[in-house]
Formats: structure tokens, sequence, C-alpha cells
């Protein structure tokens, strides 16, 4: 079988779906791979890298995709690229399920199967096939990293002759894969770090992270993680009781790192413009909820905003400002979801639909897409 690798095409996509080294491994489940020119250009890989991997170089998308049984992809693909891919080929790539239907109503027609990496199950058999926790990781990692850049003091509290100068202030909403990363990396760079959400089981991961943990801890509270490990949407009640507390809390932060995101929804608006009016002059927010409509009302996608003293930052791809490590770790990622649908022995496609790995994260099948409940 055929796996294709083609040239990302989305505007700032600098990551690639496939490394050297997965496509290494991709050879050793018997599959042959064939990578568009430059595809790696982005995450720093040669052409030559793959041809010594194994893989053969094609010139363009169409003919890299011809032939294909399989296509992988950080972003899916779109309109005439969808054209290029035979009928009863697997795609699989972020395909934006839950804004970008029309895209995945194309797919079926065209008779592809795809699989939207984002919709893998959050269970321990999945985590190694994890595409949203491996770039989230990166993307927390990132956001405090950026934002101490754009901060016009430092981190730490440093003791010198010529006086002390006080940590940074952070805090954290939202204490997913990306808000725990960012309380690690805010606490290595030496400033005070405080965080918050809505799902309990985050209270003892922000104080097992040296964070102080904020939050309403009231009944509905005690219930507001799904089945999934996901966030529900809070009731307006709670979230009154909840922008009281925020409003105390950020006046007092020079950093304020937002990533709250409900799979499928508008974002929650956690920092409204009156609480940004309270934050001290030079405060930063770095706002990872801005392509999802935003944690503040204020934060535009992938626009630096000033407003009343602050710098809201909304980047929409930070795990594509680190494409080597994300590359590498999304590619890790699809070899194992490969891995899963590929019998090792023959090396032909084998979709057991009864696994629930395959049926989550599969938004076409049979030329209709997947309905979702
Ligand atoms: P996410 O990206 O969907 O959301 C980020 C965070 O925002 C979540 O912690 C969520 O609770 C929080 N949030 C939502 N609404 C909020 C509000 N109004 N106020 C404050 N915070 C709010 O989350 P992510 O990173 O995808 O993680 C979701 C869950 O999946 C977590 O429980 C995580 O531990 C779990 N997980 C499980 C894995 C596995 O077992 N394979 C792998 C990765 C994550």
């Amino acid at each position: 079988m055929r796996v294709a690798i083609p040239k990302e095409t989305r505007p700032g996509e600098t990551r690639v779906a496939a490394t050297p080294e997965s496509i290494k491994k991709l050879k050793g489940l018997g599959l042959d791979i064939v990578v568009q020119a430059g595809a790696g250009a982005g995450a720093k890989i040669a052409d030559a890298d793959y041809l010594a991997a194994g893989a053969t170089i094609a010139p363009d998308a169409a003919s890299a995709v011809r032939d294909a049984d399989i296509v992988l992809m950080v972003r899916g693909p779109q309109g005439p690229e969808i054209a290029n891919i035979r009928r009863g080929a697997v795609v699989a790539a972020l395909l934006s399920p839950h804004t970008e239907q029309d895209n995945i109503n194309a797919l079926a027609s065209a008779g592809i199967t795809a699989f939207a990496m984002e919709l893998l199950p959050r269970i321990s058999r999945a985590q190694s096939m994890d595409v949203l926790s491996s770039q989230a990781n990166l993307a927390g990692y990132k956001a405090v990293v950026d934002a101490a850049a754009t901060f016009g003091r430092a981190m730490p509290m440093m003791m010198t002759a010529a006086g002390t100068i006080a940590p940074a202030r952070v805090l954290v909403m939202g204490v997913g894969v990306a808000g725990l990363q960012a309380i690690a990396t805010a606490k290595r760079m030496g400033a005070i770090v405080s965080a918050t959400d809505v799902r309990p089981a985050t209270k003892e991961q922000v104080e097992s992270l040296g964070g102080t943990f904020v939050a309403v801890m009231d009944e509905e509270f005690k219930n507001a993680q799904t089945a999934a490990g996901y966030a529900k949407p809070m009731s307006p009640e709670y979230q009154a009781k909840q922008a009281a507390l925020t409003a105390e809390t950020i006046k007092k932060q020079d950093i304020v790192i937002t990533t709250a995101l409900i799979p499928g929804r508008k974002a929650p608006i956690l920092v409204t413009e009156e609480m940004i009016k309270t934050m001290k002059p030079g405060s930063v927010i770095m706002d990872l909820a801005a392509g999802a409509g935003g944690n503040t009302p204020l934060s535009k996608p992938d626009e630096v905003v000033e407003a009343h003293g602050v710098t809201i930052l909304g980047p929409t791809n930070l795990p594509g400002a680190l494409a080597v490590d994300a590359s590498s770790l999304y590619a890790r990622n699809l070899f194992n979801f490969l891995s899963l649908i590929v019998d090792k022995k023959t090396g032909a496609l084998a979709l057991d639909w009864n696994d629930e790995i395959v049926k989550g994260s599969a938004v076409t099948k049979d030329g209709a897409p997947v309905a979702r409940s």
C-alpha cells in the first residue's frame, strides 16, 4: 500500500505529517511512502532526508496522492486537493469537524474514508495517537515563552546589588494539556503561578505543579467534567460567580494565559473588558482560545491587540511555531494510528469498525459523513 504526504497548503502551516523517523517506521509496516517535494521545508526536513529514509519524492501534490491508499496531513485537504485523491483512499488529519463540515461532506462525496485526529477518544490506548495532547503540550510551553518575551519585565525574582525585582505573577485559566504545560513552564521560569479550571480533577494537578488553585468550588463544579474528560458548558449562575472571583484575581496578575475550550462550541469568555481595564499597565494576555472565539472579547486571531495598557496575543497555531518538535510528535501520533488500521503481516488496510478509536475518529464512511450524537 502507498502512503502519501502532500505539502500542507493552509497559510502559515509549517508542520508536516511525516518525518524521516516516522517514514522508517511506516516502511516497517510494509508501506511505500511518497512525499511531495518541499513538504518538510517548514519543519526543516529536506527532501534528501526523506529519500534517505526510504521515501520517494513526487514533484507536486497531484502526483503524490494520485495512487495513494492513505493520505496523511496535518490539516486536511480541501477543494481541488480532495479531487486528486482516489475513491476508497483513507485520509488522516486534523479535519476541524466542528467548523469545517463542508469539507467533510466533500471528502464523503469523493468516496474517501476520513479520520479526524481531534476526535480520537481520550482513552489510555489512544494516548500515543493523541494529537491534541502532543500539540497542546507544545502550545502551552510556547504560550509562556512568547508571553514572557512580550512582557517588559523579568519572570523570576532577582536579588541584586541594585535591589530586588519582584517575580512575575502568572494566572493560567483552563488547565487541560496546554494549561498544565503552561503552569510547569511558568514555574520553571520563576513566576508565581496560580490557575483555574471548572473540572475538579485539575485542583490536585495544579497543586502538584506548585501552583495555587483558584476556583469557585460549588456543587456544579463537582460535576463539571463529562465522561470523555472535557469541561461542560457552565450555567450563567456559575459563570457569574466565576467572573467575580476572576475579577478579584486578575488585578494582581502580570501575565494571563487562557486556554479554556469546550469541544464544538465557542470558547467561554473568562476575561471581560472590564477586567482587562483593571489589569496593571504592561500586563500580557495570551489567549490560546482566540481561534475558537477567544476567552476575552478583545482577542483577535493571530493579531496583537493593545487595549487599556494590556497586550493581548491570540496565536492560532503555536505548535506551528515549534514546527520541528510539533511535526516529530504529530508524525509519531499518526504512525501509532496507522499501526492500528494496517495489518502488520500483510501491510493491507484492516479497519475494525468495532474499535472505538476507529469508530470515534471516523468522519466519513461509505460515501457519507458519519453522524455524531
Ligand atoms: P481542552 O483543550 O478541551 O480545554 C482546556 C481546558 O479548559 C480544560 O481543562 C477545560 O476544563 C477548561 N475549561 C473549559 N471551560 C472552562 C471555563 N469556563 N473556565 C475555566 N476552564 C474551563 O482540554 P484538553 O487539554 O483537551 O483536555 C481535556 C481532558 O482530556 C482533560 O481531562 C485531560 O486530562 C484529558 N486528557 C486525557 C487523555 C487520555 O487519557 N488519553 C489525553 C489528554 C487529555
